[in-house]
């Protein structure tokens, strides 16, 4: 696992221990609270090209959860050539072209490749993503495993996006919502991502696959929150331009349908479908049972008050 460590890594690295894997986790042990004693914990930095601690060793899979450029993953493979089985590349569903109607599969035109970029952003990203899979499936051919997470949510999620609306929901009142209810919103469960990927390694399959759970919108999933935590909240939708930019969840309409990829091939292939209720109650009580840190994005709720009139 090159970055086991991370939040999407914890989830593959939980399930492969359950599945009676053996696992290594090569990261610069920087990220997350720590991995179980079983794992094997290597030392290195793709930053700076150092693979020193993978010079040696064999492994029937090597799951690639830390590259965004194709400079890391040429370089892992140039480290990993033949000692290595299968690549599984964690790519994403940005990979693909802009402006798809709902419901596509994984043969939906891809945007333009990238091969490097000095800032990872919203117009690069998926790019350099599409470079970097096509390498690996140039290197290893069936060998290949690539997978095209949507938003992964679940507990453990280092990012504060979901978690703010969770926590918005569950706190209840008259709710600040740059959006129509509508908005569709469509993550997966990082254990059901952790389940596809071993299920996957397991089953030697090649080829592309949607990680993306089921449907929902933004309104259906405030809802939720409110009453799995015992409250109730009235929806109140407020001018886009009046909530902060980057507000978490927010997406302009012309990207809705990226919120609507079709995971049947996926699922075909072993990949679980936890009901999006008992994502957010994890999430819920994940976020509790750590104290709900201050999160840095969206309304504090004075500000959230002032926005509605009630300040
Ligand atoms: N989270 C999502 O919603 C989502 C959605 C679609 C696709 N993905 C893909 O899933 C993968 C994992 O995402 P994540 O959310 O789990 O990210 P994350 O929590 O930030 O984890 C990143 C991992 O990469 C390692 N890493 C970072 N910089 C490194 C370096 N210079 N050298 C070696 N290792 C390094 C980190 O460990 P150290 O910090 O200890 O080095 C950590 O294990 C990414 O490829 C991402 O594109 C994620």
């Amino acid at each position: 696992m090159l970055g086991g460590n991370g939040f999407v890594g914890q989830a593959i690295v939980a399930d492969a221990l359950e599945h009676g894997h053996e696992v290594t986790s090569f990261s610069r042990g920087k990220s997350g609270p720590g991995l179980p004693e079983a794992v094997t914990q290597l030392v290195g930095d793709r930053e700076n090209g150092n693979y020193d601690a993978l010079r040696t060793g064999e492994w029937d899979t090597v799951v690639d959860l830390s590259a965004f450029q194709t400079r890391q993953v040429d370089q892992a493979m140039d480290v990993l050539g033949d000692r290595i089985g299968r690549y599984v590349f964690i790519s994403s569903h940005a990979v693909y072209a802009r402006e798809l109607p709902p419901g596509t599969d994984e043969t939906a035109p891809r945007r333009a490749p990238m091969r490097a970029a000095d800032v990872l952003t919203n117009e690069t990203y998926g790019p350099c993503k599409v470079a970097c899979e096509d390498d690996v499936l140039e290197r290893y051919g069936d060998r290949a495993t690539i997978v095209r997470p949507g938003k992964v949510t679940g507990p453990g999620d280092s990012s504060a996006t979901v978690v703010y609306w969770v926590r918005r929901g569950a706190r209840g009142g008259r709710v600040a919502l740059p959006t129509t209810p509508e908005q569709p919103l469509q993550f997966i469960d990082s254990r059901d991502l952790g389940r596809l990927v071993v299920q996957l390694i397991e089953d030697e399959r090649a080829g592309a696959f949607n990680a993306v759970g089921p449907f929902t919108t933004i309104g259906e999933f405030i809802q939720l929150a409110a009453e799995l935590a015992g409250t109730t909240v009235e929806l109140v939708q407020v001018p886009a331009d009046s909530a902060p930019a980057r507000f978490p969840l927010m997406e302009p309409e012309t990207e809705w349908n990226s919120r609507r990829r079709d995971p049947s091939k996926a699922r075909s292939a072993g990949m679980p479908v936890t009901p999006v209720r008992k994502t957010i109650a994890d999430v819920l009580a994940w976020d509790r049972d750590r104290g709900e840190p201050a999160l840095g994005v969206g309304l504090s709720a004075e500000e959230e008050a002032a926005l509605l009139g009630q300040g």
